[in-house]
């Protein structure tokens, strides 16, 4: 599915989060939205999603603008969000409809995906957060969004096992084709899985830059092609100069 957004703004309390956002995604393309804490990234998956409405401008999907369609969105949020009194499965089947047989073995294959076989009985306390958070994107994947939006999906993750789900999540765009919006501020997430890294800067926030990422896939997490990637976007966010001058 293609998404595009048309001057998208958020006003709350007559006080601007976001302005004037317009960017798209081909069908099958992983945006990365990037940018400081506070510049509206949240904000503006939110109108994306359909689970905020009062935005200014038009988010189309598919070429159509009317709200309801944006429930073909699935989201990921930072933390995992599962039903405490619910088990895995049963976290996973929650949101899918109709024959429960069929609910459980798809959710049971969705649980395989994301490497958690065999533990589709235990509660959300007995798992660590890594397993939340693959149990967290077994139920965006489960109901096949055609539209994935993911907000620092990795951000309370450990470096290794944040590896391993990004990895994870190359593999389940790849075998979906799903479109995806990542939002994140971690530049080395943005240029290992993304196609294009929209930059926002500012309060409110505003498109600062974007930033095609031409190197192709599997990338070397340690390439010199991403480090100058990497480096082209510390340098629109001012943050490539050295802060101390050591004379
Ligand atoms: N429901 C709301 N009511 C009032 N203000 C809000 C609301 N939601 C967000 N804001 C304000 O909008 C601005 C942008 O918030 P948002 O959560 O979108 O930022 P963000 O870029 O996701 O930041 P972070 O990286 O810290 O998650 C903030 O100043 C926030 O206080
Ligand atoms: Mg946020």
């Amino acid at each position: 599915m293609s998404l595009e957004l048309r001057n998208v703004s958020r006003t709350f309390d007559g006080k601007r989060v976001v302005n004037n956002i317009s960017f798209s995604a081909q069908p099958g393309e992983m945006i990365g939205l990037l940018g400081t804490s506070g510049c509206g990234k949240s904000t503006l998956l939110r109108a994306i999603s359909g689970l905020d409405s009062g935005y200014d401008g038009e988010i189309a999907i598919n070429g159509d603008t009317t709200k309801e369609i944006h429930d073909k969105a699935g989201f990921i949020f930072q933390e995992p969000r599962l039903f405490p009194w619910l088990t895995v499965l049963d976290n996973v089947t929650f949101g899918l409809k109709g024959d429960k047989k069929k609910k459980i073995s798809r959710a049971k294959e969705y649980l395989k995906n994301v490497g958690l076989e065999g533990n589709g009985d235990l509660y959300p306390r007995q798992l660590s957060g890594g397993m939340a958070q693959r149990v967290a994107i077994a139920r965006a994947l489960v109901t096949s969004p055609e539209i994935l939006l993911l907000d620092e999906p990795f951000s309370a993750l450990d470096a290794f096992t944040k590896m391993q789900l990004q990895d994870l999540l190359l593999d389940v765009w790849k075998t979906y084709q799903s479109t995806i919006v990542l939002v994140t501020h971690d530049i080395d997430e943005a240029t290992y899985l993304c196609d294009r890294v929209i930059i926002l800067r500012g309060q409110p926030g505003e498109m600062d830059k974007e930033i095609q990422i031409k190197e192709t896939r599997p990338r070397d997490r340690g390439s010199k092609h991403l480090a100058a990637y990497k480096a082209e976007i510390l340098e629109s966010l001012d943050l490539n100069k050295p802060s101390i001058q050591i004379s």
